[in-house]
């Protein structure tokens, strides 16, 4: 027997290219499949760099974390990218193989929802699930404390004044927006040649937020040019859901202090 090429045994590449079944003939089919699998992908490359930033932060290396936030940054771009190669569908297209779903939806993908704890959103009803019958990651994840609580930590050790509620959470509670917080960041902000290093960490947290809410906005286009009004596979109404959950940022005090900049 042919020994496959090393490019091929060494990444599987043979097993990779067996992964996308097409339940339909539809022409849209197999870009549709191929495309979600890239973006599952680089939701994997993008929570990889982010646990580094998180471990380099809890040993006190702020340009160890500001390195890997821009690294995960970029991969967030090539993913808001992706949303270009779905648009070459049309909504008839998308229509054709649209049943071949069921109920499936991104809403149950266990690596976008393990990035959102990474990050530090944890609503209670998301926890709940994840705990009652959720992939192992997500509960691996929700024993750690997010990057965000990794940020204050960092920041409190360093001798700025971060509440200590903020600091003592059982890791699975989601970080609530606190003026204690944004009254450092304002500290930070206004004197960044003082506070240089949280400056620069700041502006690559904000980045990651900034890219985060990008995909959001851009899937809420993309939902809207293929779905109109329809409801969601996953049991929601759609766009108009899509559209609350666009309402939330991470980091929320980041965003919040510029007013009183
Ligand atoms: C034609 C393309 C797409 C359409 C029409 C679409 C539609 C929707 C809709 C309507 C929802 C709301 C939940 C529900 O299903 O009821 C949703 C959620 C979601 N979709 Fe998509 N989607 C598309 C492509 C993708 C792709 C390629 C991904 C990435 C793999 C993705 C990831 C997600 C995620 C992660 C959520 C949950 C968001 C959250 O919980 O905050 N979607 N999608």
């Amino acid at each position: 027997m042919t020994r496959a090429p090393e490019y091929v045994s060494y990444a599987q590449m043979d097993k990779l290219h067996e992964l996308q079944k097409p339940r339909s003939e539809a022409r849209g089919e197999l870009n549709f499949i191929l495309l979600s699998h890239v973006k599952e992908l680089l939701f994997r490359a993008i929570a990889d760099d982010l646990d580094h930033a998180r471990a380099a932060l809890d040993e006190d290396d702020a340009a160890g974390a500001c390195l890997a936030l821009s690294r995960a940054t970029r991969t967030q771009r090539v993913l808001v990218a992706c949303w270009e190669a779905m648009n070459g569908m049309s909504a008839d297209e998308f229509a054709e193989f649209r049943h071949v779903l069921n109920d499936a939806s991104g809403v149950q993908s266990f690596a976008y929802r393990a990035l959102e704890f990474l990050l530090g959103n944890r609503p209670r009803n998301q926890v709940e699930a994840a705990h009652d019958n959720g992939h192992p990651l997500l509960r691996r994840e929700l024993a750690k404390p997010s990057l965000y609580d990794a940020v204050l930590a960092y920041l409190a050790r360093q001798g700025y004044p971060v509440p200590t509620a903020c600091l003592d959470r059982a890791p699975a509670r989601q970080h609530e927006p606190n003026e204690g917080v944004e009254e450092v960041w304002l500290e930070i902000y206004r004197d960044p040649a003082k506070h240089h290093t949280a400056h620069r960490l700041a502006e690559a947290l904000l980045e990651v937020a900034y890219q985060f809410s990008h995909w959001r906005a851009t899937h809420l286009l993309v939902v809207e040019r293929m779905l109109g009004g329809k409801n969601g596979t996953g049991g929601t109404d759609g766009a108009p859901w899509l559209r609350a959950i666009n309402e939330h940022r991470f980091f929320p005090e980041l965003w919040t202090f510029r007013t009183r900049l």
